[in-house]
């Protein structure tokens, strides 16, 4: 492999994939798709926002290694997360002749991957499928470990199903063209690894922080090649969530959807309420004695140095607390916090209280 080239594996009982790392993967990324994924019907998906950059050069490589290659692409934003854009590609697959042995590629951020996967898993009860994630946000997190879904009226993610992709190529050179909001909601998420589990990680991000905002590729490489690493191990000791150990993945998130929700999924993007979330998850831990003030302050520090909000709306307050408690992570009832107790590792707490909770969001 090409020493500029990282690859970490995702190693589970019944599926074992690469996630590739490197600068330029799109301008070779059909040197990629070996062995079993050579020679097939792929049909890329891809979103409006993506596609006129990315798209025809993909496409163009691909052709080099596939059978043939179509292409789908869907209006950019959540709400292409829908049970109608799904129907329109179920239909535009059945047109373009997909079949079992066809391969789904998704091209495009957190939508595309979570949509195209879920396409994958439902068409003709599951055919394989690719993730090129092109977001910092999806080369991280959602490109990685099997999520896919779509949302209802009701809430976000609702409908889905575990399917793991059966490779993930990420190419840095996509995050040059990413708008600085776009890159700093992706930056929560990769904060939320050292928080929740990997303190050098956490002191590793305050060292590079010029680094990182100035997008140097290399820097950027090692750093999603870590997030990828912290993934695929979480990953692997619990795929579907049910031990409680992919559940720390959830840090800030039960406070973030609240805000996401209540304010409107177009006020703060996913990472923007995430950062707050995480903030007002360290404020509860503080309360709790489980971290102390440090902590918040260096989290805080880290977070703001990469220009994310870290302060809870002032207003809305109770129905945040109601959001947070219709969030679908409560089991039986109760939800669970996930909060920290140092630098890298994190705790699963029951619900405290409403007041208490309250006083975190201050
Ligand atoms: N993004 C959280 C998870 O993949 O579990």
């Amino acid at each position: 492999m090409d020493s500029s080239l990282t690859s970490v594996v995702v190693n589970l009982d019944h599926a074992r994939y690469e996630i590739i790392i490197g600068d330029e993967e799109l301008n070779r990324i059909e040197s990629h798709l070996q062995g079993a994924l050579s020679n097939r019907h792929l049909i890329v998906i891809s979103d409006s926002n993506v596609a006129p950059i990315y798209l025809e050069p993909v496409q163009a490589r691909l052709n080099q290694v596939a059978s043939n290659v179509d292409t789908l692409v869907i209006p950019a934003g959540e709400a292409s997360k829908s049970v109608e854009e799904a129907n329109r590609l179920w239909q535009a697959l059945v047109e373009l002749s997909a079949d079992r042995s066809s391969v789904i590629v998704a091209l495009g951020g957190g939508v595309v991957g979570d949509l195209a996967g879920f396409l994958a898993a439902t068409y003709m009860r599951g055919i394989d499928f690719i993730q090129i994630p092109t977001s910092l946000l999806a080369q991280v997190d959602s490109s990685v470990g099997g999520k896919t879904g779509i949302n209802l009226p009701h809430g976000k993610n609702l409908v889905g199903s575990f399917l793991q992709p059966k490779l993930v190529v990420v190419s840095t050179s996509t995050l040059a063209t990413l708008d600085q909001a776009n890159f700093r909601a992706g930056m929560a998420e990769v904060i939320k690894y050292g928080s929740i589990m990997d303190a050098d990680f956490f002191q590793w991000l305050e060292d590079n922080v010029t680094s990182i905002n100035n997008r140097d590729s290399v820097t950027l490489a090692e750093m999603i090649a870590t997030c990828c690493r912290c993934k695929a191990q979480v990953v692997e000791q619990d795929e579907k969530e049910t031990s409680g150990r992919r559940a720390i993945l959830n840090y800030g998130h039960t406070f973030g959807h609240a805000i996401e929700s209540v304010f409107g999924y177009g006020s703060y993007l996913h990472g923007e309420a995430i950062a707050i979330g995480m903030t007002c998850a360290a404020k509860m831990g503080l309360q709790l004695g489980m971290v102390d003030e440090a902590f918040v302050k260096r989290q805080t520090q880290l977070l703001k140095a990469f220009d994310l909000p870290t302060d809870c709306p002032t207003e809305k307050h109770n129905e945040l607390l109601a959001s947070m408690k219709k969030d679908k992570k409560s089991s039986a009832g109760k939800v669970k916090l996930i909060l920290p107790n140092r630098i890298g590792h994190v705790e699963l707490v029951p619900w405290p209280g409403d007041d208490a909770v309250l006083a975190a969001l201050v």
